[in-house]
């Protein structure tokens, strides 16, 4: 009999909004735990083993169902103590709160401010310890910083001090309005971590149309203070990657884009990051396949003769790239879950 086997079932975990689950792929994951149910973790780590029992068996989650993550296998995977296997890769998003509100923001963020708010959202760091306490956590283990914004957490340098004794690989989403040194402690303690800022422009005025807080001098200063960190630990900074998301009519125009490159330049930024959209997925009604506007794909395509110019390395969309190029994405293909592949993809797939 073949087994269903999914990487995520065995060793994933996403701290997500209302609750705990095994991937990102889909809402609710294969399974969803609430947080406020009682004993809610213990009974995630059950309802885990349950799962794994049923793909030996062949049988699937519903919402795992099509998922091409999902592979059916003779191989027998080892269930000796499975309670305690390693967790890959967890996934932060317990939170949408953040210190500015971008008009575009696929979290829906909260606007707290700048001060730092503990409100709804339950803390991961017990959820955390019980894990490290389990011999869970190892240079294994892949933290990313998913949600509003990290640096506002303020389990955020525990979680952080837990990433480094245990020198996991981390990767950071932050919009850059806060320093926080810990970060450049875990870009310093391995090169494969990752911090992305998203500057999304190369003036104050369309930072305050685009993000409505007046910070666009405070982010490029903290950009320069993260290069400077790595520079002085010896460290090119191509782990810092700034991001521009091309919003037509807003920031979509050569001005914006040259300005974008001349800050960044001055920063001593080595790598940028393209990005669009990912909220208003346009689909063509007769041959059903997705598009992206004119001046979209024009943006696009001069950001990267920029990055060119300028010498930077730049990070690639790779569902926006195939759009472009007009190759094989086509809308039925691009399902929630191929869109995080494709997202995961582009973060990770390119080492440097
Ligand atoms: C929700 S944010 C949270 C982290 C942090 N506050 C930030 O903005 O970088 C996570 C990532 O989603 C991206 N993002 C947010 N809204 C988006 C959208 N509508 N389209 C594409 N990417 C988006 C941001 O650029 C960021 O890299
Ligand atoms: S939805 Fe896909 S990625 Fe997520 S646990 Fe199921 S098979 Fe794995
Ligand atoms: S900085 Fe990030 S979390 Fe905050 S509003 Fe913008 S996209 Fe959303």
């Amino acid at each position: 009999m073949k087994e269903a086997y999914c990487e995520h079932i065995y060793s994933s975990i996403v701290f997500g909004f209302n609750g705990y689950k095994y991937c990102n792929s889909v809402w609710d994951g294969p399974d969803f735990i609430p947080f406020e149910e009682d004993d809610a973790w213990n009974k995630n780590e059950k309802r885990r083993l349950d799962l794994i029992n049923n793909l030996k068996k062949g049988v699937v989650p519903t919402n795992c169902m099509g998922c091409p993550d999902l592979h059916y296998t003779e191989k027998q995977y080892e269930d000796n103590d499975l309670k305690r296997n390693i967790i890959n890769k967890i996934t932060i998003f317990n939170h949408n709160h953040c210190n500015c509100k971008c008009f575009y923001c696929s979290v829906n963020s909260v606007y707290s401010g700048d001060e730092v708010r503990k409100s709804l959202f339950y803390d991961v760091l017990p959820l955390l310890r019980h894990l490290e306490v389990d011999n869970r956590i190892t240079n294994n283990t892949f933290i990313a910083f998913n949600g509003g914004e990290p640096t506002m957490l303020e389990e955020f340098n525990d979680i952080a001090n837990i990433a480094l004794k245990h020198h996991c690989k981390t990767e950071i989403l932050s919009n850059g309005i806060v320093y926080n040194e810990m970060i450049s402690k875990l870009l310093i303690d391995r090169d494969d971590s990752i911090l992305y800022i998203s500057l999304d422009c190369g003036t104050n005025d369309t930072f305050k149309k685009m993000k409505i807080v007046d910070k666009f001098n405070d982010v490029v200063l903290n950009i320069k203070r993260y290069i400077e960190d790595l520079k002085n630990a010896g460290k090119e900074p191509f782990q810092i990657r700034i991001k521009y998301i091309i919003f037509p009519n807003v920031n979509d125009n050569k001005k914006e884009i040259d300005a974008f490159f001349k800050v960044c330049q001055e920063c001593g930024v080595r790598t940028v990051a393209r990005a669009v959209n990912h909220n208003d997925r346009k689909i063509n009604s007769s041959n059903k396949n997705m598009y992206l506007e004119a001046s979209v794909v024009k943006s696009y395509n001069y950001f990267k003769e920029q990055a060119e110019n300028y010498c930077m390395n730049l990070i690639l969309e790779l569902w926006a790239e195939a759009i472009i190029e007009n190759k094989f994405y086509t809308c039925r293909k691009i399902s929630p879950i191929t869109r995080l592949k494709s997202e995961f993809h582009f973060r990770f797939g390119k080492k440097y």
